[in-house]
């Protein structure tokens, strides 16, 4: 089974095998990343690492036995005054479908309470991405309005961290 871990830079080569052998799959589903992206992996990474460090993002990635990765869960545009993060995700084509992108949320909205002190995370989705929508809605986020993103038509959506029952250090758990 997958285990999410907190991005390293050991993860480098297979997040960039990642990213090659998928790249068709999600340049179908959300925009593509660009020859650069892949040119300027290593760099870009590290910049990553940094940001990380610095507590502006915090990226996760689904590993499965052998150290090959299926999935990532990110939260970029963190406000830690505001508590508040946008969720983004992807997950190997051949790992969807069996629930992996929902527990690896799941997770992430675990991590963003009691980890990373936030209180509210949104994602924005494309009009027909509805596995995406699915997901999203499964760990308890709302729809709260329509937008558009590079010319897509887009819903957004929030989860307000304090309310989801499970998830510790929010208002709403029943737990001391
Ligand atoms: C979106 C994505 C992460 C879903 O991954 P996944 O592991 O298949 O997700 P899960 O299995 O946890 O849940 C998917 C749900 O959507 C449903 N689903 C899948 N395709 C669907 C479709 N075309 N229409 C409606 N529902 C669909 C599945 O049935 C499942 O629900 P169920 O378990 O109740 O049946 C994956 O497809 C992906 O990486 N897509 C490309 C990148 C992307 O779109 N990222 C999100 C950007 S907002």
């Amino acid at each position: 089974m997958a285990v999410l871990e907190r991005l390293r830079p050991d993860h480098a080569p297979a997040l960039l095998a990642f990213e090659r052998e998928n790249r068709a799959y999600f340049a179908a589903r959300v925009p593509d990343r660009g020859d650069a992206y892949f040119e300027e992996f290593d760099a870009r990474l590290r910049e990553l690492i940094e940001a990380q460090e610095a507590g502006e993002i915090h990226f996760h990635v689904l590993v499965a036995e052998g150290g090959e990765i299926v999935g990532r869960v990110n939260l970029v545009e963190v406000d830690a005054d505001a508590g508040s993060a946008e969720l983004g995700y992807r997950l190997a084509e051949k790992a969807t479908g069996r629930g992996l992108a929902t527990r690896g949320v799941r997770e992430v909205c675990r991590l963003a309470v009691e980890e990373y002190g936030l209180s509210r995370l949104t994602a924005v989705v494309t009009v027909g991405n509805d596995a995406s929508s699915a997901v999203l809605a499964r760990a308890g986020f709302g729809a709260v309005g329509g937008m558009t993103l590079d010319g897509e038509p887009c819903t957004a959506y929030e989860l307000d961290l304090t309310t989801v029952r499970g998830l510790s250090g929010g208002s709403g758990s029943d737990r001391p």
